[in-house]
């Protein structure tokens, strides 16, 4: 059977519609209202208010293809399964069906939809321990479809719990459907581990019991409610589906693959120089998204931005691993933008953006790589005759600060020649140079609305009202490029190409204090999307969002309306108490795009 992408999300979204589920959009690659995380890692990032009581505008029954990036799995790609960008085939219950729907429905799309033989498939549940029990529950719910039992392997906490996507937040037992790639099946859990290695028992399917909040003690807290959060990779299923061993086989990667192979100027030798075409291709598929995500993000030296140069910066690498010399980002881009603009479509919206800035990138460290891979070949080459194992810490700082080298890639480089690097000592050196470290990325934010509800609530409101008082006050046309929030402070970009002045940040404090004094009042009403947008309500209208929405109002006891916004929530009910909204301070992050921090004293 051959099967396509596009046939695969489509026959995904139409069978949980027909299970009574509501498609809700494609969310941004980085999370609007979620501190803890920098990127949406899983389709359920963009519900995680909703798995704890607050109701969604499009009810309890979700479905969607989702745009997820991983950096977590950065080192393994180069495999036959692991990509940094990939889709997501979610469906989710939010308080709605739990254990027994969610194995009858995942079963049932798997076998009668894709057509996999029952005979083919094994699952996989939670052993137990402390913190939640053995799932019997899902076993038999399993056995009751028609997996026998001894094909149900009960697994421990590292494998059967998933989440939560950042340090704190919704997490819960497991339950994941295998595909039997080859050979019998496993006699026992520890045989089944062993064949998953190998890569003859591939997972495919994840059904999460989401039930539980891992709060920043690490305690695990029932939420209020029981969830379901169910994925299912898109590349992974395609490959699967049409009996390929690998993703970049599949319709979604196998032009652009072919593109950098083509590129080559090594003779292709399919055994030594698999791996760095396959990054190239991974890492610029990641980085296009990236760049033509309507959150703006350039290359930078912090957060989101960081992730996007290492990405760029190590395709760049692997790159001249396979004789690409010179600017080639773009000729690999714009097979990515062909083959998927179709599905999103900010790509193509976004392609002069997209290719000027991978051209800055590679322009700013083509020489750097050089130089820098020059410095650290003749360094080893005295480690080695000193009869050392390890670069030290000072060495891998020197790279990174003088060539731009993330430490990843010194890692990679220096591992490929049989030595160590002191990593320790390099954060450490990072850490005393920088007033911001930037290690581990993902996790860097480690409060959050999981566990700061309320401060972060209030400031969650105070961005409203500040994009409310610029398009006030400044330009009808400013948008908010991104938020991030935890429970100190607002950080919030906004597209402007002048800084604003002084006068005006003053300007957008008084207006917003003067809200927070008039005690406003705010409201939520639930409305189709086009009935939002008559009402004057603003938000980024792109694909994000379902049929309906929730929107926002805050209107002053004067009865001024002072923000009307498309937003998930949650907010403060009342602006009474808030305190008083304070910028503290204006940078420049990119070309047009600017950035303030704000604090509610
Ligand atoms: N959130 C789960 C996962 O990422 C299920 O979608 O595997």
């Amino acid at each position: 059977m051959t099967i396509t992408s596009e046939e695969l999300r489509e026959k995904h979204v139409d069978f949980f519609k027909k299970n009574n589920h509501v498609e809700i959009g494609n969310a941004s690659l980085i999370p609007e209202n979620d501190p803890t995380v920098l990127f949406t890692t899983a389709g359920m990032q963009q519900l995680v208010p909703f798995f704890d009581g607050e109701p969604h505008p499009n009810g309890k029954r979700l479905v969607n293809n989702q745009k997820c990036i991983r950096t977590g799995d950065i080192d393994d790609v180069g495999d036959q399964w692991h990509l940094s960008l990939f889709e997501m085939l979610g469906n989710w219950s939010l308080g709605d069906y739990f254990k027994g729907e969610a194995i009858k429905l995942s079963f049932e799309f798997v076998t009668e939809i894709l057509g996999i033989s029952k005979d083919k498939l094994s699952a996989s549940v939670f052993e137990g321990d402390k913190d939640a029990p053995r799932d019997e529950e899902a076993a038999k719910f399993w056995e009751k479809v028609g997996v026998p039992k001894e094909r149900i392997y009960f697994l421990p906490k590292g494998e059967n719990w998933w989440g939560p996507a950042g340090e704190t937040g919704p997490c819960g037992p497991n339950s994941e459907m295998f595909f039997l790639i080859s050979g019998g099946h496993a006699k026992d859990a520890k045989e089944f581990m062993e064949r998953g290695e190998k890569g003859e028992i591939c997972e495919i399917r994840n059904d999460v019991f989401l039930a539980y909040n891992k709060n920043k003690e690490g305690a695990f807290e029932k939420l209020s409610q029981n969830n379901v959060d169910n994925g299912m990779g898109l590349e992974r299923t395609i490959a699967v589906l049409n009996g390929l061993d690998n993703v970049y086989e599949t319709d979604l990667l196998k032009t652009i693959f072919e593109k950098v192979k083509e590129l080559s100027n090594v003779g292709f030798n399919i055994d030594t120089n698999i791996k760095s075409a396959r990054i190239i291709t991974d890492h610029v598929r990641a980085a296009t998204f990236l760049l033509g995500d309507p959150k703006g993000i350039v290359p930078s030296n912090v957060d989101q931005g960081y992730v996007l140069r290492k990405f760029i910066r190590r395709a760049i690498r692997h790159a001249r691993l396979l004789g690409i010399q010179g600017s080639f980002c773009k000729q690999i881009s714009e097979k990515v933008i062909e083959r998927m603009n179709k599905h999103y479509p900010n790509l193509e919206k976004n392609k002069k953006f997209i290719f000027s800035e991978l051209a800055k990138e590679e322009e700013k460290f083509s020489i750097a790589l050089e130089n820098g891979t020059k410095k650290l070949e003749k360094t080893l080459g005295f480690l080695k005759s000193a009869g050392k194992k390890e670069l030290s810490a000072k060495g891998a700082f020197d790279l990174y600060q003088s060539n731009g080298f993330p430490i990843e890639m010194t890692r990679e480089m220096c591992s490929e020649k049989g030595f160590a690097v002191d990593e320790k000592g390099f954060e450490d050196l990072l850490k005393g140079h920088q007033e911001l470290s930037r290690k581990g990325a993902e996790q860097k934010f480690k409060g959050g609305l999981a566990d700061n509800k309320e401060e972060t609530t209030k400031l969650h409101t105070a961005a409203h009202l500040t994009i409310a008082a610029m398009k006030e006050l400044i330009n009808p046309d400013t948008e908010q490029k991104g938020a991030n929030i935890n429970a100190e402070r607002l950080r919030f970009d906004f597209n402007s190409d002048e800084r604003l002045t002084d006068e005006q940040l003053r300007a957008i404090e008084a207006w917003v204090n003067e809200a927070i004094a008039s005690k406003a009042i705010v409201s939520m009403e639930v409305l189709s999307l086009a009935d939002a947008k008559k009402s004057g309500a603003h938000g980024v209208f792109d694909s994000k969002y379902g049929d309906n929405v929730k929107v926002y109002t805050i209107t002053g006891s004067n009865g001024k309306v002072y923000s009307k916004e498309i937003c998930g929530g949650p907010h403060v009910e009342t602006l009474a108490g808030m305190g008083t909204y304070k910028i503290i301070k204006q940078e420049a992050v990119a070309a047009g795009i600017k950035r303030i921090k704000a604090v509610l004293e």
